[in-house]
């Protein structure tokens, strides 16, 4: 069985083949193929939703095209077509939806409707490929299964107690963790996107220079950032010896390059520790058998090295290449869709969700 998958929420446009011998059998990665339209928000500091729209146009026929020759298939060998519909950018999931239903119609192929941030977790089921330079785990991830999902949009600690039956054990209850790292870039002027650029920066830095708050939350399990990302703030004002009302877009001019990488150090630290502590609470309430790590951050060297150093059991990393967005983590969710009898979508009517929650 293969299933195309197709993510277009943001400013990447995927797509990927996944191939699934069936029930209990590894989830084979033939391709994963990726446009992304990054350089040009690059400028902008952040992504411009009508650019990445109108990028996934230009982008998406020849990715889906791409995607089908890489893995050595056509229409007539895919089984189902899987779309993410949401959670996401209006323009940019409508392109990928809008796609993907004409696909689906045309080729006459079952779709299956994803939602982006549950693709992110099936991003850990891939454990082989034909293509090179990938590093898989070598099993699938077993049930029960606590997933932290760390990305741009979002901040959520999941318990998987079977595939489709989970608990949304937490969340962030104001900025998503990826995005607090996109906006500390932002103020210490190093380029985006964030996240890459502070853990590079971190390398050289103390993270013990500051000492930067951890928010308490009411919640066990949720998270907040924008505190952290407001106190790193005045921490970079104090160090120029500046005043709140200074202006945040001049302060990096002021810094040295060891503050900067003091700075970044130090925040790193703290966001991190901030998701791993709640993911070790949530492992000793829990006792699940797995614990997976998704999104954009979960690319984070410093999330992965005090992920293993701080839980009792070892923990399997996806390859880098499918923590941020891509096809394949679509198409592995619509495998298990597919093979266990999930409900397909409408093609002449599957809409889009921008808010999509999980
Ligand atoms: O999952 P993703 O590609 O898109 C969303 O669904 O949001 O995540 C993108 C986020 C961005 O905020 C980016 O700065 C962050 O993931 N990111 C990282 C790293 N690589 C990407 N954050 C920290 N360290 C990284 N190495
Ligand atoms: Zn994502």
């Amino acid at each position: 069985m293969k299933i195309l998958g197709i993510e277009s929420s943001c400013d990447e446009t995927a797509a990927s083949v996944v191939e699934c011998a069936g029930i209990g059998k590894p989830l084979k990665l033939l391709s994963n193929e990726v446009a992304t339209s990054m350089d040009l928000h690059a400028v902008y500091g952040g992504v411009v939703p009508e650019i990445a729209a109108r990028s996934h146009i230009e982008s998406i026929i020849p990715v889906i095209e791409a995607a089908l020759s890489a893995a050595s298939t056509d229409w007539d060998d895919i089984d189902a077509i899987a779309v993410t519909y949401g959670a996401g950018l209006g323009g940019s999931l409508l392109i990928g939806v809008l796609t993907a239903r004409t696909l689906a119609i045309t080729k006459n192929k079952p779709l299956y409707a994803c939602n982006h941030v549950e693709g992110h977790v099936y991003a850990n089921f891939l454990t082989e490929t034909t293509l090179q330079r990938y590093t898989l785990p070598s099993s699938a991830p077993d049930f029960p299964m606590l997933a932290l999902i760390v990305s741009g949009g979002h901040s959520q600690l999941a318990l998987f107690r079977n595939h489709f039956d989970y608990t949304l054990l937490g969340q962030t209850r104001d900025d998503a963790i990826g995005e607090a790292f996109d906006k500390v870039a932002k103020v210490l002027g190093l380029p985006y996107p964030g996240g890459p650029s502070i853990s590079k920066k971190a390398l050289e830095g103390d993270p013990k220079a500051f000492t930067l708050p951890k928010a308490k939350m009411e919640g066990k399990y949720d998270f907040s950032f924008s505190g952290l990302k407001t106190a790193v703030l005045r921490a970079i004002q104090e160090a120029c010896g500046k005043t709140y009302d200074f202006p945040s877009f001049e302060l990096a001019g002021l810094l040295s390059e060891a503050q900067k990488a003091d700075i970044a150090a130090s925040f790193q630290r703290t966001a991190v520790e901030t998701v791993v502590d709640k993911t070790l609470l949530a492992f000793e309430e829990f006792n699940p058998k797995s614990v997976v790590i998704a999104g954009g951050v979960a690319a984070n060297p410093e999330l992965r090295r005090q992920m293993t150093e701080r839980l009792p059991l070892p923990i399997a990393y996806t390859d880098l290449k499918l923590c941020t967005d891509n096809g394949a983590m679509i198409a592995a969710l619509g495998v298990f869709k597919h093979l266990l009898g999930q409900p397909t979508a409408d093609p002449f009517t599957l809409d889009i969700n921008p808010n999509l929650s999980m």
